[in-house]
């Protein structure tokens, strides 16, 4: 049913953690499935050069949060907003169905990193749109163990 990326980096997943004084910090949750996802950016000179996760959730929003912060690392802005769910699916090599609103949580918890970022910063990211499913960014994620 899963991919052999999907099942790495569900077993392995990169880059899960916070950072400290991130630039951005997004959280995201769907409301059906009852999972939350929060992504950290450090952005320095426009370029996005770390990214962290903290996903409670199934294991598809485990891989594709851990693809989605690979992928969003050493891109500008502007091409980090390119980086889409359905980027993060391909870079898996897919996800059945049912799985795909997952994929949609990587692509929107990006989203409300980068908008966080911007709010800080007073700046104005051409094409981001404000984050539909944000939650309280101070929510605390529940550790997995
Ligand atoms: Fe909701 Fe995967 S089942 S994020």
């Amino acid at each position: 049913m899963y991919s052999e990326k999907v099942m790495d980096h569900f077993m392995n997943p990169r880059n899960v953690g916070e950072i400290e004084n991130a630039s951005g910090v997004g959280t995201v949750g769907n409301a059906k499935c009852g999972d939350i996802m929060k992504v950290y950016l450090k952005i320095e000179n426009d370029m996005v050069i770390d990214a962290k996760f903290k996903t409670f959730g199934c294991g598809a929003a485990v891989a594709t949060s851990s693809m989605a912060t690979e992928l969003i690392k050493g891109k500008t802005i502007q091409e980090a907003l390119k980086i889409t769910n359905k980027a993060v699916m391909e870079a898996l090599d897919g996800l059945p169905p049912i799985k795909v609103h997952c994929s949609c949580l990587a692509e929107e918890a990006l989203h409300a990193a980068l908008w966080d970022y911007a709010e800080k910063n007073g700046i104005t990211i051409e094409g981001l749109e404000k984050p539909k499913a944000d939650i309280h960014e101070d929510e605390e994620i529940p550790e997995e163990d």
